[in-house]
């Protein structure tokens, strides 16, 4: 019997990893230049912790969760995002009380169970940031410009980034309001799907990808029009500081996202280099999230975004091409005194750091002159009884064709020097 992986999940293949390695380290060095430090949590927690947080109204808690009893019957969750699991982390073991102001970042896989598609899997990977403590504009402004940089420092243009308001607790039951009496003129038109939302969740209709609802809804009342005078003063500062940030974006009344526990700010960053899944990145202002998984409340701010749609869009513009990890040196051995000489050799050069590779398959010396070529070493040293003898080493510079006889009390030198 063969297995497969299962539906909806990927491989990551040696021959790609290097992209994500590449990824990785240049978001933990912006993030690290923001003073973001990492957080990781178990892949799975309480499900109520997540049901609780983000919504049970959600597409995510309704539909979307790996959720399962564990042997003792307690109900566990993969985890589909990190908001809720960073804040039980931060209140469990009381971040807030070491410092008033926690920002942290995390890289991690989440689990979620959508119709797999192009830019959609059931285990994704994302990279995110949450700023914790502060109802500060300047926070959301530093969240938003933060994932920008991250984009653009990738060299990434068809990017563009829409922030909106939702409004808070105060405003947003009275919008609510207005939005279904006026939505409660065609109901029957809406889709099945919007008319199910249109008693509990009336604001996820307006970012319905149905045509007829986009038709319908073309002239509803937006959320950013109904705000109290706090929400309102408050989205107008966090436009003021991208403004004065230089952070291009664009204002649009119908960002509601897809998780319950947003106040205030919230925003998306879509490429159009992307299919149908377009959304690269996206997050906002979560004020009473703490509050709802049983902390105080808790004014904090955060983003997250898809490790693998930032990989398709690169993929894109070519930027990976020849940057494959590969020996600096492989040691071609031309008989069994060579062999031993080529694993001795190749951990002295290993343990000074200069990464080295022998052949383990008894090949010929043409072949392994093949296979040092096919892995792109960039020196390879013929070893054998003769050279043994003489204590002297040929090694052929790869790019070049040129080559040197070295002594081979020089060996390590000579790399060292050449590698630096
Ligand atoms: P989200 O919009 O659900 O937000 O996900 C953020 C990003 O994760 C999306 O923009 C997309 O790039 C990626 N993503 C989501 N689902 C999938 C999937 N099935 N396959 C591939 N990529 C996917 C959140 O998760 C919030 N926790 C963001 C946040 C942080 N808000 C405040 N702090």
């Amino acid at each position: 019997m063969k297995f497969k992986s299962v539906k909806g999940t990927k491989d990551i293949l040696p021959e790609d990893i290097f992209k994500w390695h590449f990824v990785e380290q240049k978001i933990r060095s912006i993030m690290h230049t923001f003073n973001y430090r990492e957080i990781r949590t178990p892949v799975f927690e309480e499900t109520a912790l997540f049901s609780r947080g983000i919504g049970e109204l959600t597409d995510i808690v309704g539909k979307e969760m790996y959720t399962f009893p564990d042997r003792s019957g307690t109900s566990l969750t993969l985890k589909p995002e990190m908001t809720a699991a960073v804040m039980r982390a931060y209140l469990q073991n009381n971040l807030g009380e070491q410092q008033p102001l926690t920002k942290v970042y995390y890289i991690s896989p989440m689990f979620r169970q959508e119709r797999p598609q192009a830019g959609r899997l059931r285990q994704f990977h994302q990279f995110g940031a949450e700023s914790i403590g502060s109802s500060n504009p300047t926070s959301d402004a530093e969240i938003i410009s933060l994932s920008n940089q991250i984009y653009k420092s990738f060299e990434i243009r068809n990017f563009k980034t829409s922030i909106n308001s939702v409004g808070c607790e105060k405003c947003r039951p009275q919008y609510k309001e207005i939005l279904k009496n006026h939505l409660m003129g065609f109901a029957q038109k809406l889709s099945e799907e919007s008319q199910k939302r249109l008693e509990q969740n009336p604001l996820r209709i307006l970012d319905s990808k149905n045509e007829t609802d986009r038709e319908l809804t073309k002239n509803a009342p937006l959320v950013k029009d109904h705000l109290c005078e706090e929400c309102a003063n408050h989205f107008s500062e966090v436009q003021q500081i991208l403004n004065k940030l230089n952070v291009p974006y664009s204002i649009d009344g119908r960002i509601v996202r897809g998780l319950d526990y947003y106040t205030k700010t919230a925003y998306e960053i879509v490429s159009s280099d992307l299919g149908s899944q377009d959304a690269l990145a996206g997050g906002g202002r979560y004020d009473l999230l703490v509050e709802q998984i049983g902390g105080k409340i808790t004014p904090s701010v955060g983003f997250a975004a898809g490790i693998e749609r930032l990989l398709m869009t690169l993929e894109k513009g070519n930027v990976f091409s020849g940057n494959d990890i590969s020996p600096d040196v492989f040691i071609a051995a031309a008989d069994d005194l060579g062999k031993i000489w080529a694993i001795e050799t190749a951990m002295k050069l290993r343990n000074v750091g200069i990464p080295s590779e022998i052949d383990f398959l008894n090949r010929s010396l043409k072949a392994q002159m093949r296979e040092a070529d096919r892995q792109k070493a960039r020196f390879v040293i013929v070893a054998g009884a003769t050279e043994i003898e003489k204590q002297s080493f040929t090694i052929k510079n790869m790019q070049t064709g040129v080559q040197m006889d070295v002594p081979s009390s020089e060996i390590l030198n000579h790399f060292q020097n050449e590698t630096r």
